[in-house]
């Protein structure tokens, strides 16, 4: 998962290039680079970690020209190095490449038998070779780069830059995205629209196998089979300001704060203004036949479909079952015929999912997208699509997309009771109703913010903190947890209140952090008894409740995150919001950046 940007241009390009790069450099911040075709052949300048230090070395050493070709990487093969960082070049050639390349070490193998030496640790450095290698027995420039793509074995988004003195760029796509971008004459290619939403928003995707050489004024695009093929030009809907920081420090603060209008937009989007039923298009008649539901995410898309799970068989009486998509991708799993398959993923991208969907459609079975980005490929081929209308989510933790998920959950769970017949109107009438109060309770639950800044500086000098909650409250322990160690990097584990006895309890120390999320329900009070028994085992409890449910914790926990009743099903989304808040202020604390955290990328294109 790394960012690719290239231009065409009758203007320089450098400026752009950097630009459309700091867009991406959500996907992977290791390394980042740029090749320009300048008058004198291609040039380079590459630089390690975040792309402030490539600025710093076009500063120093600068480049420009009217072609060029740029990547932010994420590292897969070899050290996050200036060495390994892209774009590679051999010869009259340099490419970026998102992906991975499997059949490498052949490639490699072969390339140096005939004379070829490598100067990278990095798969996609074969890519450069073989399409010099190519160019070397007397192929044409497309020729070589088709050439090449045909050998490539494995998942690839790239971009080239063939012949040193070229204003073209070639492209192909097979496994990861890559958009072609129209602007008044200059062509781009990008990893995606988003970055590409400062220079134009009329753009093509490439298709699974396509190839494109893309020239200042046109495109031609080639099918797998090398057929010349027509894609459609789309107007795409990100804008460049939805991408902006605003007034807050960081995007994970903004992507928080954003989640009361990113809940009105998509509570709106499935409630029929009319009848205020739920709006289940597409997905209805999949749902609503489906015998079996099973639904599979990564990270906290998985935790969402998690909560899903809760709702859906309470409400529907379908059997759901949640599986996280690198385990699903990779056994045999025994599907039924009539059931139906929910991928939730706020990229639309994440490899694993994306495998995972891809089975299931081989095997015939109804699939259904949860999905945030619009023209991703998850969205693109699942049987039917339920947006999540967070808007561009940037923070490498997600926030709002979470919240989002679990309102699409709650009015499918709602839609499915529905058709079914397991809900009267008036009983689905009074969930919506409720779901409807969301924008308000999560601006309430927002304004915990204070409370939970006082807060961090507890679990910010804690060796390990624990996280505890019962059914739905379960899985927004798990995230809770995610959140604290994706992005403050402190062990941190959520459990289900109810296993602490079977053996996590051993870990409770004197002074040792637990967040009990446990807000009134009818499990409430078994939450309290299992807060109670660590308690008395010296553990500082940090409670997230509501107002009915305060007294329980009045004088067992040191801090009582307070939040207003929550009826219905809006439990979850709301309570997340103190979760996202305590995390983010640890990670304050601790001054490590919650938006590119270490070692992580927002979307896992590999698998
Ligand atoms: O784009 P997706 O929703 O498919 O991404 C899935 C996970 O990679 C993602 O939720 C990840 O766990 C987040 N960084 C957690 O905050």
């Amino acid at each position: 998962m790394c960012g690719i940007v290239g231009i065409v241009s009758n203007k320089p390009v450098r400026g752009r290039l950097v630009e459309g790069l700091i867009r991406l450099e959500y996907r992977g911040y290791d390394s980042a680079g740029i090749a320009v075709v300048n008058g004198q052949g291609i040039v380079r300048r590459r630089a390690p970690g975040k792309i402030i230090n490539l600025q710093t070395e076009l500063d120093n050493a600068p480049i420009d020209g009217t072609c060029g070709i740029a990547h932010t990487r994420w590292a897969t093969h070899g050290r996050p190095n200036k060495e390994n960082a892209h774009p590679h070049q051999s010869g009259s050639v340099a490419i970026v490449h998102n992906g991975i390349i499997e059949n490498f070490k052949i490639l490699r193998q072969e390339l140096a038998q005939n004379g070829h030496v490598f100067a990278t640790q990095t798969d996609s450095e074969v890519i450069a070779h073989l399409i010099q290698f190519y160019l070397d027995r007397g192929m044409d420039e497309e020729a070589a780069f088709l050439a090449c793509v045909e050998r490539l074995e494995g998942a690839y988004a790239l971009a080239a830059l063939v012949g040193d003195a070229n204003q073209t760029l070639y492209a192909a796509r097979h496994g990861s995205p890559l958009v072609v971008g129209f602007g008044e004459g200059e062509m781009f290619v990008g990893s995606d629209a988003f970055a590409l939403a400062p220079f134009t928003k009329r753009v093509l995707y490439l298709e699974e196998g396509d190839s494109a050489v893309v020239k200042i004024d046109a495109v031609q695009v080639r099918d797998q089979t090398g057929a010349l093929v027509t894609r459609d030009i789309q107007t795409a809907s990100i804008s460049a300001v939805m991408a902006e920081k605003g007034n807050y420090r960081h995007f994970m603060e903004k992507e928080i704060h954003e989640q009361p209008e990113a809940l009105a937009r998509t509570m709106a989007a499935y409630i029929d203004p009319d009848s205020d039923l739920p709006i289940m298009g597409d997905t209805g008649l999949l749902l609503k036949n489906a015998d079996r539901v099973v639904a599979i995410a990564c990270g906290t898309a998985y935790l969402s479909a998690s909560v899903g799970k809760y709702w859906i068989e309470a409400l529907s009486g379908v059997h759901v079952e949640t599986d996280i998509a690198s385990e699903f991708r990779y056994r045999t799993p025994a599907l039924s015929k009539n059931g139906t398959a929910l991928f939730i993923s706020q990229s639309g991208e994440t490899a694993d999912t994306l495998a995972a969907m891809r089975y299931c459609n081989r095997a015939g079975m109804g699939t259904v997208g949860i999905i945030n980005a619009e023209e991703s490929s998850i969205a693109r081929e699942t049987d039917a699509v339920m947006r999540t209308l967070a808007g561009p989510e940037i923070g490498v933790a997600s926030t709002k997309a979470f919240t989002a998920q679990l309102a699409v959950l709650a009015m499918s769970a709602l839609g499915m009771a529905h058709l079914r017949g397991r809900l009267s109107d008036e009983e689905i009438k009074t969930h919506i109703q409720a779901l409807e109060t969301l924008p308000e309770l999560t601006r309430k639950a927002i304004a915990t913010k204070t409370q939970c800044e006082a807060i961090a500086p507890v679990l910010a000098k804690a060796r390990q903190t624990f996280f505890i909650g019962r059914g739905v409250y379960y899985p927004l322990a798990l995230e809770g947890a995610l959140k604290l160690k994706e992005i403050t990097y402190l062990p941190a584990e959520g459990y289900a209140a109810g296993e602490l006895k079977h053996g996590p309890i051993a870990l409770i120390e004197d002074g040792t952090p637990v967040v009990v999320i446990a807000p009134s329900d009818p499990l409430m009070e078994k939450t309290v008894s299992n807060m109670e028994e660590i308690a008395a085992r010296g553990a500082k409890i940090i409670a997230i409740t509501d107002t009915a449910g305060a007294e329980y914790f009045e004088d067992r926990a040191e801090h009582t995150i307070i939040l207003p009743d929550m009826p219905g099903l809006t439990g979850p989304i709301v309570s997340a919001i103190p979760l996202q808040l305590l995390a983010y202020y640890t990670a304050l604390e601790l001054g490590t950046n919650m938006d590119q955290p270490r070692n992580l990328a927002k979307s896992v294109t590999v698998e």
